[in-house]
């Protein structure tokens, strides 16, 4: 699949205001950033925009403050790590809109750099509100997206300002994204192997109903495989387990059956009373769970399996853990399952990993350097495997 909008390489930024929205809602911890992971992942664009001499003003959110300031939410922090892994000076505008914005934006020299306060620190922003935009373009003459994991919503920054700006072009991190997602999708190599996990059914149900479609093998775990286990009459103990999903499961199982999919299914979990590591656990056949146990990760010998499914694959596509992986004693599952991606990639393997949790794993276990692709979006690369259209990708030009 060739990438269909238009990129940075078709944009002459010299001299010019660049408004570009970035993703950097990021962990903050005591004031400072936790993870700067999504910070680094934009330097690409934002240091060529800078060696071609463009004036860059810098759009992003943090977290949910609800539509007015609250320090807490402070990009401020942002744009200091930004200054040090760019070893050169970021202005900082306190709003991201007004006569401080406009006037900053104004003084900044060739290759300058701007960052603005907290985009959500305007209700305007999440309701794609054209006034806010029109407010937002008045910093600017261009525009680029590079802020893959915002591109499901469709907000001022990355809907209204990108139809009334133009030309709006991807960043080199949204045309990554895209480019290793849709190839995964739409021409994987196969073996096509997706490995699904996290806590529910209820917010994978069309991802996985999506993939049936494409994949050769399915491999379930995380807390929703007990959902699937129990549609198969097995017992579940005090497992969380989503009773109104039962018979979206069993249809799940019976349309795979029926088209040849390899859908597989733990054999072996760790079992314990409480998912917080406070009581003893121990590894049992899921056949053998008790009625008072819950399972918290998949076992060693499901490990084992997984990593024979993964053994001859061309690509892999992985989402969500496959335990309580923040528990350390429930980690070995999800980071099993890392360890596997990573072999498979020196098999030659594409490897893409969804977003949040699995890619949080991946980089505890050090392997981000071992996959082919880790997405710094979480709900926009579960989206996009979803085939929905994001709407900060759709109102980009098209190349
Ligand atoms: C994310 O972290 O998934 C994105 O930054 C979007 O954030 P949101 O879910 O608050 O819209």
């Amino acid at each position: 699949m060739s990438f269909r909008k238009k990129t940075l390489r078709h944009l002459d930024p010299a001299g010019k205001r660049v408004l570009t929205r970035v993703d950097f809602n990021v962990p903050l911890k005591d004031g400072q950033v936790a993870d700067d992971t999504r910070i680094v992942a934009s330097l690409p664009t934002v240091r060529y925009l800078i060696e071609k001499r463009a004036r860059l003003v810098l759009l992003s959110h943090l977290g949910r403050p609800e539509g007015k300031p609250d320090p807490r939410y402070s990009l401020r922090p942002v744009a200091t790590r930004l200054e040090r892994l760019l070893r050169s000076p970021v202005a900082f505008a306190t709003d991201c809109v007004g006569p401080e914005a406009e006037g900053l934006a104004r003084s900044l020299a060739d290759g300058g750099v701007l960052m603005l306060e907290n985009l959500r620190f305007h209700a305007e922003e999440e309701k794609n509100d054209a006034a806010f935009a029109a407010r937002l373009a008045a910093l600017g003459e261009l525009y680029v997206n590079d802020a893959f994991g915002t591109a499901h919503r469709a907000h001022a920054s990355t809907e209204a300002l990108a139809r009334r700006v133009k030309p709006a072009v991807a960043g080199f991190l949204m045309q990554k994204e895209l480019e290793y997602l849709g190839r995964a999708l739409d021409e994987p190599r196969r073996p096509f192997v997706a490995i699904l996990g996290g806590a529910k059914i209820s917010g994978k149900i069309e991802v996985l109903g999506a993939l049936l479609g494409k994949v050769d093998r399915l491999l379930v775990g995380g807390a929703m495989m007990f959902t699937f286990l129990l549609a198969q009459g097995r017992p579940t103990g005090r497992s969380r387990v989503e009773e109104d999903r039962i018979e979206v499961a069993r249809s799940i199982l019976e349309r795979a059956a029926s088209a040849g999919i390899d859908l597989v299914l733990p054999v072996d979990c760790v079992a314990t009373t409480a998912a917080d590591g406070s009581a003893p656990w121990r590894v049992v056949r899921v056949d053998a769970l008790g009625p008072e146990e819950m399972g918290v990760d998949i076992g060693p010998e499901t490990v084992a399996l997984f990593t024979a499914k993964l053994r001859d694959a061309g690509t892999v596509l992985w989402n969500g853990p496959m335990g309580v992986f923040e528990v350390e004693a429930f980690a070995a599952g999800t980071l099993g399952v890392a360890q596997a991606l990573a072999e498979a990639t020196s098999r030659g393997a594409i490897t893409v990993v969804g977003g949040g949790d699995s890619a949080a794993a991946v980089q505890r276990a050090g392997l981000t350097e071992r996959l082919s692709h880790l997405s710094t979006g979480g709900g926009a690369s579960l989206e996009f495997l979803e085939g929905k259209v994001l709407p900060g990708v759709a109102a980009l030009d098209d190349a």
